[in-house]
């Protein structure tokens, strides 16, 4: 359905869990252990989405993987809500254990959260000691044949900028894309523009990065000679995109999020056993998703993004 800004809303995220194996400098505060919504009541809602036009679900987390029934979700998910495309955004610790599994339930592409392929940057940014199950994960994915296997990174000036060009060049060897967020006010390290890297100095640091042509909504993407896959810039403060934004979100508690920027969230768990005012439900919060996100105003905050899931 369209919302109040003529926008059509297409796209779902999902947060499974408030849960997290890593603790990233950018992401915000450690969450506290809550109840998380069961596989039938997840399946149920998104397919209360789907049938107001949700064509594209993607789980998200903290990190969804953490879930040990993960794969039934996805499976429920599917079944029920049938999307076009069912995307999983993790942050790829367990992924090389669960990927066959998520495959099998019905997963289409995989989005792995990776900032740095030196051992101890990659330990400094998240506090584990991580780096090689991650890699493990990317590669058992790419075996797998889903649909799309993407690298999300964050640059930040003075911690891991300088590594841009070796994470570029898995774009290079592999056949998946490789995108850089800018990044985003959600926590102390976010909250300073200093060390923000604005796409356009990405740009002008790899000159040979020409572009496709192509958007998804969120990247623009670019490609160069030999190379498999391609790299996309996401700008959501220096190019804000919220014009042609067709999400809305669904917190780990049930409630639905109809912008990434802004704080406010609607209740779904007191309908879900009332289709009609499920829908009605749904269809209000998606008539409430603002103009935009208001990143540049410090008085509006947003929810810690291991709630909200990126
Ligand atoms: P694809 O299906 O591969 O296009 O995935 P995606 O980009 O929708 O999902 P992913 O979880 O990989 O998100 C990448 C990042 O893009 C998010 O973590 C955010 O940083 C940013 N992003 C996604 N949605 C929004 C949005 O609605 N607004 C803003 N400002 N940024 C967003
Ligand atoms: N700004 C931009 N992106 C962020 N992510 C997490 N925190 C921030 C932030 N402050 C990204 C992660 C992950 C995605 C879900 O959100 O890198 O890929």
């Amino acid at each position: 359905m369209k919302d109040s800004f003529g926008r059509e809303i297409r796209y779902l995220r999902i947060s499974v869990t408030q849960r997290c194996n890593l603790h990233c400098a950018y992401c915000g505060a450690a969450a506290p252990a809550e109840e998380e919504l069961s596989p039938d009541t997840l399946a149920l809602l998104a397919a209360g989405f789907a049938r107001e036009g949700i064509r594209k679900i993607r789980l998200t987390g903290g990190e969804p993987l953490v879930r040990t029934d993960i794969a039934e979700i996805a499976a429920k998910i599917k079944y029920a809500a049938a999307p076009d495309i069912l995307g999983i955004t993790t942050n790829g610790l367990l992924l090389a254990q669960k990927a066959t599994a998520l495959r099998a339930a019905g997963v289409d592409a995989v989005n792995v959260s990776l900032d740095s392929l030196d051992a101890s940057c990659y330990r400094k940014l998240t506090g584990r000691d991580a780096l090689s199950p991650v890699l493990d994960g990317i590669e058992t994915a790419l075996s797998l044949g889903f649909d799309r296997v993407r690298i999300n990174a964050v640059l930040i000036r003075g911690v891991n900028e300088t590594g841009a060009e070796k994470l570029i060049g898995l774009a290079k060897a592999y056949p998946l894309d490789v995108r850089f967020i800018e990044l985003m006010p959600f926590s102390d390290a976010g909250e300073d523009p200093r060390l923000r890297i604005p796409s356009a100095e990405i740009l002008s640091m790899f000159p040979f990065l020409c572009p496709t042509g192509e958007t998804d909504g969120t990247a623009v993407y670019y490609t160069a000679h030999g190379f498999r896959g391609k790299i996309g810039l996401i700008s959501p403060i220096t190019k804000k995109f919220c014009g042609s934004c067709d999400r809305v979100r669904l917190l780990s508690d049930g409630r639905v999020k109809p912008c990434l920027g802004q704080p406010e969230t609607y209740e779904l768990l007191p309908f879900i056993n009332d289709p009609e005012a499920l829908r009605e439900a749904i269809r209000n919060a998606i008539l409430r998703k603002p103009a935009g996100h208001r990143f540049e105003d410090p008085n509006t905050h947003s929810h810690a993004l291991n709630r909200i899931g990126g």
